[in-house]
């Protein structure tokens, strides 16, 4: 058998006791299917939580979760089928969820689209199809979530559960062609702070995280329809003759020099639930590209 020692000892050993924040929690990640919200899905299930995998993919969802629980040993996810853009799907979700669960301690808005796309050109359809999913999804979720966690504050006053917004480094800064993503993005802050102003009465922290590139996902690297393959062809990058080239263009734009990866964006998820004392923020997990003023 091989020795695990050192730094993995660390990991492995924190596993197998899950973590802290999460352990034994009931989480929800939409878009969990595949990209980030895969990821993290897969993340909070080993760090011992309960986990909803919602998406409109609801094959992707069932396989992810059958291969899960399969690993587990036992019911650790559960796949649902769900439109964010839909207020009677997202109603019906949060029923379904009162009804197995009883409750819900973490929500995780991830579901999103982007079509980027000139000012001068995009049709009003895209400017809406990104505007419904990345920021009145946000709200129809928020909604339908906070009821449900509202009401196990009820008893004690001192239960705190957590929504959480996965928005973008372009709702901190605008990205060029790009402006219904960024937009929306930019909104959700608005509405995370909102949402949190008022929830805060329930114990629910209402928080933002505002990933980079995550280069290693299928927005960049499907090898038909991903960014880089776009970009290369579209010419966006000058002087770029490979794949490798479009990539390496975006990692130099990161003082950290590699593009955001899911445990990056745990780390923060980690870092909000856990934190008792703050709520209204958009945390950004960039490598430093965008700096907060
Ligand atoms: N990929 C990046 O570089 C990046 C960077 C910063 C922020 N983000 C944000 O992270 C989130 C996840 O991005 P990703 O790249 O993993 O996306 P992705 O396209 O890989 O996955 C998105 C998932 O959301 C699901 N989905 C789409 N519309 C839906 C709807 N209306 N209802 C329910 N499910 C729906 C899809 O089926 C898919 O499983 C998004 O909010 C995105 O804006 C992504």
């Amino acid at each position: 058998m091989a020795r695990i020692s050192g730094k993995d000892a660390v990991v492995s050993q924190e596993k197998a006791q899950g973590i802290p924040a999460v352990k034994d929690k009931v989480a929800l990640v939409t878009g969990g299917a595949q990209g980030f919200g895969e990821g993290m899905v897969r993340e909070l299930v080993s760090a011992g939580a309960y986990v909803y995998i919602a998406d409109m993919n609801i094959d992707g969802a069932t396989q992810l979760s059958e291969t899960l629980n399969q690993e587990q040993g036992s019911t650790r996810t559960f796949a649902l089928k769900v439109n964010v853009t839909d207020e009677e799907s997202v109603e019906a979700m949060m029923d379904h969820v009162a009804k197995t669960t009883g409750g819900l301690d973490i929500f995780i808005s991830n579901a999103g689209v982007l079509k980027a796309g000139s000012v001068k050109e995009m049709t009003l359809r895209d400017f809406q199809f990104v505007t419904d999913v990345d920021y009145t999804g946000f709200f129809i979720c928020t909604k339908f979530a906070s009821r449900l966690m509202a009401v196990q504050n009820k008893p004690t006053g001192e239960y705190f559960s957590d929504i959480i917004g996965i928005s973008s480094k372009s709702g901190l800064e605008g990205s060029n062609k790009n402006g219904a993503y960024a937009g929306a993005k930019f909104g959700s802050i608005g509405l995370t702070q909102s949402f949190a102003l008022e929830l805060v009465s329930d114990n629910i922290k209402v928080n933002s995280i505002c990933p980079g590139n995550f280069l290693d996902g299928p927005l960049w690297s499907d090898p038909d329809r991903g960014l880089f393959v776009q970009y290369l062809k579209a010419g966006k990058v000058p002087g770029a003759k490979t794949l490798g080239d479009v990539r390496k263009f975006y990692e130099d734009k990161v003082p950290m020099k590699r593009g955001c990866e899911t445990k990056d964006v745990v780390k923060a998820i980690y870092y909000i639930v856990d934190q008792k004392y703050e709520t209204g923020q958009a945390v950004p997990v960039t490598g430093g590209q965008v700096m907060l003023n």
